[in-house]
């Protein structure tokens, strides 16, 4: 299997749910009786337990790559006393999958499943088209990450009408560029529901994750619940339309338009003009000029900052400078939602970690008194990508939904 993974990263990306999440997952679906169940890369079991604890007299099939995974997910089932269960050590992107599982098809699956970049396989058309899936060979196969394959290969062995409830990436729910997935996915099924689960759900990793509760049925244009996974357990649900679904799921994002009570905007709408600092790391280090970091966000009075009144020295092509008016945020950083500033005095010449926001005057306090209010973070934590550092992009910057106070 040829998976590309950043350092560190485990490679069949095995970061298991808590079991409490997957108690709580469980409650998410519908169905109350299932007589058959299925989970594509089930791990050590923490899903397809908690479905055995709640569909006692299902047949069980889980499949996963890592030889390690199936004791574990023996002792799991026995400990649950559930004895329909089958375990296959296989690789759920084989084309041959259903032959290899052989037997009819499930009325109910559970999955959480790797989110890694893989390479397309031949196999990997036949697949889509026989998920009902085939429009998504139109889009750029780096835009095909494992869990969407994982996706496809439920469908294939889903019956008409099978729930399906799987654990997917917040870039597949938000992202700007998952939105050709996003409207496949709500042709070709209907998706009931969909639920933010609190970052620290898997071992291992704070990576934010959603479940989408499916049928396997055709997608007519309904709305979608969405809620979120809290400590008070699922929030009541807000309803969005088939077309919102498409352009983003989040419960994170939508939950906090609904709770805004001032004017809303965006960066966009006002015509901000937004520019990234231009200096490497080593550049900046080696300039001789003062510059402003993402560790320059220091001072006391955020709204009121005072850079250097040093003389900058002869402009160079493509420095990016600030200078008073100018509202400036982190770019890259973990807390990037609480590093912006309003800047009255002085100029720097800013490294890449930093955006520059120039926006017209009347509008340079509101805006940055937006960004720095509960609402605004919160939007900026919504809108930022990554784990552990996080990463904020241009165009999500200029569709952030602001509200003046
Ligand atoms: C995110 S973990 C989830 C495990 C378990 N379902 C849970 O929720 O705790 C993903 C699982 O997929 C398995 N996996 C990764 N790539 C696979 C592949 N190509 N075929 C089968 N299993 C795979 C890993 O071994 C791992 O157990």
């Amino acid at each position: 299997m040829h998976q590309e993974f950043g350092s560190g990263r485990d490679p069949l990306g095995r970061y298991y749910t808590d079991p409490s999440i997957g108690q709580a997952f469980v409650s998410l679906l519908d169905r109350r009786h299932a007589s058959s169940i299925l989970d594509l890369g089930s791990g050590g079991g923490s899903l397809t337990v908690a479905a055995a604890q709640r569909w006692t007299d299902a047949r069980i099939q889980t499949v996963d790559l890592d030889f390690g995974a199936e004791e574990n997910i023996r002792l799991g089932m026995a400990s649950a006393g559930h004895l329909a269960h089958s375990h296959l050590v296989a690789d759920v992107l084989d084309e041959n999958l259903p032959e290899l599982i052989g037997g009819p098809l499930f009325d109910l699956a559970v999955c959480n499943p790797p989110y890694a970049k893989i390479r397309w396989r031949d196999g990997f058309a036949r697949i889509l088209s026989e998920a009902g899936l085939a429009d998504l060979r139109a889009v750029p196969a780096e835009a095909l990450p494992s869990d969407i394959m994982f996706l496809a290969q439920i469908l294939r062995l889903a019956e008409p009408g099978a729930e399906v409830g799987i654990i997917v990436p917040d870039g597949l729910i938000s992202a700007r560029r998952s939105r050709a997935v996003r409207e496949a996915l709500l042709r070709r099924v209907r998706v009931m529901r969909v639920v933010q689960l609190p970052r620290g759900s898997f071992r291992g990793t704070e990576a934010q994750a959603h479940v989408i509760v499916f049928r396997n049925e055709l997608g007519r244009g309904e709305d979608v619940d969405i809620s979120n996974l809290g400590a008070n357990g699922v929030s009541s649900p807000l309803s969005i339309s088939s077309s919102a679904a498409e352009a983003r799921m989040d419960y994170g994002y939508y939950g906090l338009r609904t709770a805004t009570t001032g004017h809303r905007f965006t960066l966009r709408e006002i015509h901000a003009d937004i520019t990234r600092g231009s200096l490497s790391s080593s550049e900046a280090r080696e300039c001789c000029d003062p510059v402003f970091h993402t560790n320059g966000f220091v001072q006391a009075d955020p709204l009121a900052y005072r850079l250097s009144r040093e003389r900058l020295g002869q402009d160079r092509l493509g420095r990016r400078i600030a200078e008073p008016g100018d509202i400036l945020l982190a770019r890259v950083d973990r807390e990037l939602h609480r590093k912006v500033c309003l800047v009255i005095e002085g100029r720097a010449v800013m490294t890449d970690c930093v955006y520059r926001i120039r926006v017209p005057a009347m509008w340079r306090s509101s805006v940055a008194r937006a960004l720095m209010s509960a609402n605004g973070q919160a939007a900026l934590v919504c809108a930022s990508r990554g784990v552990g550092a996080r990463m904020l992009n241009k165009e999500d910057l200029l569709d952030l939904e602001l509200e003046t106070a």
